[in-house]
């Protein structure tokens, strides 16, 4: 049926004068596994085969989208894109992709300050200063970010982490093992250059923070950290009040 409706799509623009094609298609979300992309590309390939025939056209670009994936769980294993070399000469035309995770998760790191360790009901909550207002992928869909404790430990505990928003979803971690830690210590959230400061929100009136670029030993701010008046300066009262 979408194929049906892909082809009467190709025949309408054909009939407007378009004289160029390509077929795009979004594969998927973080995968590692390189035969999915294999799969989707032999799809992508026999779908613009019947829209050549149907429409009488030739599609030029193959457009395979997005979804490659990286390791956020320090047991997964890294995408082997070598085993994607053969896609250079699949297509009877380009080839284009759009990975956006794949290039820029694990440039980022996000920084968060302990606020306080809390022991309840036989759980340890570790309060930090960065909340679901930043990083909503726990909890939107359950999402796993590897999360490290700088400088030295003693031991390690079962904690769940959670963010200074008074909501019961403000986790960023749920039973994750993690070196002691103690109010002031500095915990690093990986893998947080894609999906992380692009969906994060002023939600519970919460400025979002700044943005730093290291580069070898340099480093200056890329993005000023968001200041309060940020949050009412839109705001009008309107006349008739
Ligand atoms: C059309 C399209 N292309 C590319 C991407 C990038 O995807 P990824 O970051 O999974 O590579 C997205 C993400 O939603 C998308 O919607």
């Amino acid at each position: 049926m979408f194929l049906n409706d892909a082809i009467e799509a190709y025949k309408f623009a054909k009939s407007m004068g378009a004289e160029e094609f390509g077929i795009h298609a979004m594969m998927g979300s973080n995968v590692l596994d390189p035969d999915y992309f294999l799969r989707i590309a032999e799809l992508l390939r026999e779908h613009a085969e019947i829209i050549e025939d149907k429409v009488g056209i030739d599609i030029r670009y193959f457009d395979m989208g997005g979804g490659f994936g990286i390791p956020y769980k320090p047991e997964e294993r890294p995408l082997d894109l070598s085993r994607l070399s053969d896609l250079r000469n699949f297509f009877p035309g380009e080839l284009w992709v759009e990975p956006g995770r794949f290039i820029v998760a694990n440039a980022g790191y996000l920084l968060t300050r302990v606020t306080e360790v809390k022991r309840k009901g036989g759980k340890t909550y570790v309060g930090v200063d960065v909340g679901m207002n930043v990083l909503i992928r726990p909890m939107l869909y359950g999402a796993y970010h590897h999360i490290i404790k700088c400088g030295e430990s003693e031991g390690f505990e079962t904690v769940d982490v959670v963010g200074p928003i008074c909501e019961n979803t403000d986790k960023l971690a749920i039973n994750r093992e993690l070196p002691r830690v103690r109010e002031g210590d500095l915990l690093v959230i990986l893998n947080a250059g894609a999906y992380v400061y692009s969906m994060s929100s002023n939600y519970n009136g919460r400025p979002r923070p700044a943005e730093v670029v290291v580069l070898g030993s340099e480093y200056g701010i890329s993005r000023f950290r968001e200041p309060l008046d940020l949050l009412t300066m839109w705001q009008v009262v309107p006349e008739f009040i």
